[in-house]
């Protein structure tokens, strides 16, 4: 046996509560804690909806203050506008209800809050320690996809530019991540492909990354298998709540085992996508995966053949063993993500830069296979090709 490598695991978050329709249990966590005040961090298609009426409804003892996040990513000034409407709120509740974005910006702007200080003072990828907001912190997940609900850092781009800052801290993390499978049931088949595909890189990258331990890939491997066994199925009907509930588990866990694995180059290039094109996050990492595991694929060795065989069954259902790139590949073609590059990124000297600002990340040095700037111009390159849920061959 090879000598264990040591590792560090860390998970923050101090309840995951899951079960259809859960949303009701929000007032009871809110009295067991004894709040008296709620704000709500929540994506725009909330307000105005069904949804909103629900959570007032439900909260109304607590007389809920609702915040709508832009559509973009989090920004600097996004959160600061959120941690305004925190700080004149005086909530003892605060609700992040959404996707990656609601949830970020909530995480930060408690931060800011509780600290004083701008986001930029917040800022570094490797943690800090925060001072604590008083208030429970409850994230409630509409699509399987970030895993921000399990994870303790929040991504906010410095505004105005294409620098994406990393606010990391136990303290961020939510004391409960309420996960309900109905609340998904509404998200186009568009949204939950791009999310799920965001969930799937998390679990591969974070499986392959150098920072991979015993106490992530458990989660990792688990993620992989409820991902590669549902996500299409959940993309087809949106109705199909078992396969919803196993997507919104599978991110979960991708979320546990990246929080302390890390990732690798598909999100180093997928976060200088988002920054330069603001190409949807979970359509720049299908753009990207498949080619970044064709490129990891013999220098992930044993692992290469779980993830094959997590995200495509034995034999990728045709007979013949998939590599662990093919059945990525054609994950993304079944769920309609298999499109070129070039409908984001136009021109050669945009994907130039693209492939400078991937290296600036601190991604690429967790990435199981060392690439330097000449492989990842070569990966860019070949992305502009659909593949046809079929093997990416790469020279490299
Ligand atoms: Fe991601």
């Amino acid at each position: 046996m090879t000598a264990i490598a040591p590792f560090l695991f860390s998970h923050a978050t101090g309840r995951v509560i899951f079960a259809p329709d859960a949303l009701p249990q929000l007032p009871q966590l809110a009295e067991q804690a004894g709040c008296r005040k709620a704000c709500l961090i929540v994506d725009p298609f909330v307000l105005g909806g069904p949804l909103e009426e629900r959570l007032r409804d439900l909260l109304g003892g607590l007389g809920p203050v609702l915040h709508a996040v832009p559509q973009h990513e989090p920004d600097s000034d996004s959160v600061e506008a959120a941690r305004d409407v925190l700080l004149a709120s005086g909530a003892d509740l605060v609700v992040a209800l959404g996707g990656g974005s609601a949830m970020d910006t909530a995480k930060a702007a408690r931060m800011l809050a509780s600290n004083g200080v701008a986001a930029d003072a917040l800022a570094n990828p490797r943690g800090m320690t925060m001072t604590p907001h008083a208030s429970l912190f409850v994230c409630l997940p509409t699509t399987a996809g970030t895993g921000s609900e399990v994870s303790e850092s929040a991504i906010v781009a410095k505004a105005g530019t294409d620098y994406k800052m990393v606010l990391r801290s136990a303290e961020m993390a939510a004391d409960v991540a309420l996960l309900d499978p109905d609340l998904g049931v509404s998200a186009p088949p568009k949204v939950t492909a791009t999310a799920g595909y965001d969930a799937v890189t998390h679990a591969v990258e974070a499986f392959g990354s150098k920072l991979a331990s015993p106490l992530t890939d458990p989660f990792a491997v688990s993620a992989m298998r409820l991902l590669g066994a549902n996500l299409e199925r959940a993309w087809r009907d949106p109705e199909d709540r078992e396969a919803r509930a196993a997507c919104l588990i599978g991110a979960m866990q991708a979320g546990i085992a990246f929080n302390s694995a890390h990732l690798g180059l598909a999100h180093a290039i997928a976060g200088a996508m988002g920054a330069l094109h603001h190409t949807p996050h979970g359509l720049a990492n299908a753009l990207a995966l498949p080619w970044t595991t064709a490129f990891n694929e013999a220098a992930l060795g044993d692992k290469a053949t779980v993830i094959a065989e997590c995200i495509g069954g034995p034999g990728g259902g045709s007979g013949a063993r998939e590599s662990a790139a093919e059945a990525l590949s054609r994950l993304r073609h079944a769920i309609e993500l298999d499109i070129g590059l070039d409908s984001e990124v136009p021109d050669e000297s945009a994907r130039d830069r693209l492939a400078e600002s991937a290296m600036g990340s601190g991604q690429v040095r967790m990435n199981v296979r060392l690439a330097d700037r000449g492989q990842v111009r070569v990966i860019v390159e070949h992305m502009r090709r659909p593949t046809g849920g079929g093997a990416p061959h790469l020279n490299l």
